[in-house]
């Protein structure tokens, strides 16, 4: 996987549809987070670590299903208008086997005898290091040079389509589950717009259920309070 990027030729995307930026916010801040529990967590005692355990796992089955989505809906698009995604792809492909290496060093921590469970975590925690350091410098690849070459062959609604098309696949729970690693990942002015598409497009009660189970939850007591205000959401 190459690291060579530029951090100076980043695009400006206040002017165009931008496809990545909530989805990656999300993945990244919950990585980070993610890894400063890895960071402080007790190995040994495998009752505590065990929350930090499920909540990796679910983290990594988010970051696996969103590759396939980026496969599948947006590389698909470029191909058919001509476009390679070979590197993307070959980063994807690296991905895959991320995800495998660290569900079993999880595995293996689970085996592991008490006298071994901090060895284990601590290979684990430099995995997951060494997996999101990867996976930031994709996503930078994605969002200044991928996004872009969106740009030039794709309008923005039919960007909007290739977004809409992503949701649509998702079943409910999964849905629910990235709104709840983006929301408290995005600015509010970012959150103002998502959350007042979706209370103008989607059905009332799942409307509600985001903000009951993936908004409220995820934001302090003032920017819920902010939030709410300027969606008027009944109190
Ligand atoms: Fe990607």
């Amino acid at each position: 996987m190459s690291h060579e990027f530029s951090l100076t030729s980043i695009p400006d995307l206040n002017s165009r549809y931008d496809i990545y930026g909530a989805v990656h916010k999300g993945l990244r801040k919950a990585g980070c987070d993610l890894l400063g529990r890895l960071g402080t967590a007790d190995f040994q005692n495998a009752e505590e670590t065990g929350f930090l355990i499920d909540d990796l796992r679910n983290y990594l089955m988010l970051a696996a299903s969103h590759v396939n989505h980026e496969d599948d809906h947006i590389h698909v698009a470029l191909a058919a208008k001509g476009v390679s995604t070979v590197t993307l792809d070959e980063q994807h492909d690296d991905h895959r086997t991320a995800f495998h290496e660290l569900e079993e060093l999880i595995a293996a921590w689970e085996r592991a005898q008490p006298l071994h469970k901090p060895g284990c975590g601590r290979k684990l925690y430099l995995a997951f290091a060494a997996y999101i350091a990867n996976d930031f410098a994709h996503m930078h690849e994605e969002e200044t040079v991928t996004g872009p070459l969106l740009w030039r062959n794709f309008t923005d609604d039919e960007m909007l389509g290739i977004e809409m098309r992503i949701i649509a696949s998702l079943p409910p729970e999964k849905s629910m589950a990235f709104m709840r690693i983006m929301i408290p990942a995005i600015n509010p002015a970012e959150r103002r717009a998502l959350l007042g598409a979706m209370k103008r497009d989607a059905p009332p009660e799942i409307f509600q259920a985001v903000i009951d189970f993936a908004v409220r939850p995820g934001l302090s007591a003032r920017d819920f309070a902010q939030l709410a205000d300027a969606l008027k959401l009944a109190a």
